[in-house]
């Protein structure tokens, strides 16, 4: 396996950071779009516990670590999901105060979570994190490589998800990079792992994204029929998972590694802004004004 642990700067945590999100966020602040506004919501309600679970399967190859570089690696991504945890759980009490479930959706991945470090082993837990940040690495591709995808979200909760989208770039290769070299897991297990942790996210987002709209009081109807007008949104050729299909399908190819993939085209316009204003905001803004 070729070494692919190398700068080791190339993670910045950045802490603190006030997204100024408060209840004046309008419950609607994806394109006023009902469906939109919660499968995002939905999404980033699980990122906290999903984020502390990551971080506990990690741990399990800390002492094993031996690569100065990837054992700092590892400290830059656990310090980046802390934060990203801190960010989200701050929109969750938002939900919370809009009367959503949210209490009862995070118990539930609680209990799967729990389940998952029970009866599977420590390499398909590997396996399976490293797969969902597959998924969280390619945030930035789905919803900010094209200006109108987010032209009409609240620019405080845009501005989250840049800033999550763009970290999650920086750290995309660590879990892998533990998984391949640390824990060794076989290409066979980090495969079925994609396929169970692909099944997970199609359930649990369209799941989550229902019981959300229900709780707002669409009928079942009306639930059914806003699922059928965005899946093309969600699953078309230029749909926000859509756009990033075949990056999902190259990760199953033998010698796969993540920076075979590029980060997004306009991370650099994020980078700079940020340094240059520490405003996420602003960098947010040059990110979408710099895309396609
Ligand atoms: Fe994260
Ligand atoms: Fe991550």
């Amino acid at each position: 396996m070729i070494n692919r642990i190398t700068n080791p700067d190339r993670i910045q945590p950045r802490e603190n950071i006030d997204f100024k999100l408060d209840s004046s966020i309008p419950r609607y602040w994806y394109d006023n779009d009902p469906y939109k506004s919660r499968l995002m919501d939905g999404m980033q309600l699980y990122f906290p516990d999903g984020e502390r679970y990551f971080i506990t399967c990690v741990r399990h190859y800390r002492e094993q670590i031996s690569d100065p570089v990837l054992i700092k690696h590892v400290k830059d991504f656990t310090r980046q999901e802390g934060q990203h945890g801190i960010a989200h759980t701050r929109f969750n009490n938002l939900l919370r105060e809009q009367g959503l479930p949210v209490d009862e959706l995070l118990a539930m991945q609680k209990k799967r979570n729990s389940f998952w470090l029970k009866h599977f082993s420590p390499g398909f837990n590997l396996a399976l994190t490293a797969a969902f940040e597959h998924f969280t690495a390619l945030l930035a591709e789905g919803f900010f490589a094209r200006k109108a995808v987010m032209a009409g979200a609240d620019p405080r909760v845009k501005a989250l998800v840049a800033w999550h989208a763009v970290e999650e770039m920086e750290h995309k290769s660590v879990v892998f990079n533990v998984m391949t070299t640390v824990a060794k897991v076989s290409h066979l297990k980090r495969c079925a792992a994609m396929i169970y942790a692909t099944l997970d996210i199609s359930w649990e987002t369209y799941r989550t994204t229902d019981i959300l709209l229900k709780a707002d009081g669409f009928s079942w109807w009306q639930r059914k029929r806003l699922l059928l007008n965005h899946l093309g949104w969600m699953y078309g050729r230029n749909g926000v998972f859509g756009s990033f299909s075949a990056q999902i399908l190259a990760y199953m190819k033998p010698g796969f590694h993540p920076d075979d993939i590029p980060v997004v085209h306009n991370y650099p316009a994020w980078i700079k802004a940020y340094e240059r204003t520490g405003d996420p905001g602003q960098a947010c803004e040059a990110m979408v004004a710099a895309a396609h």
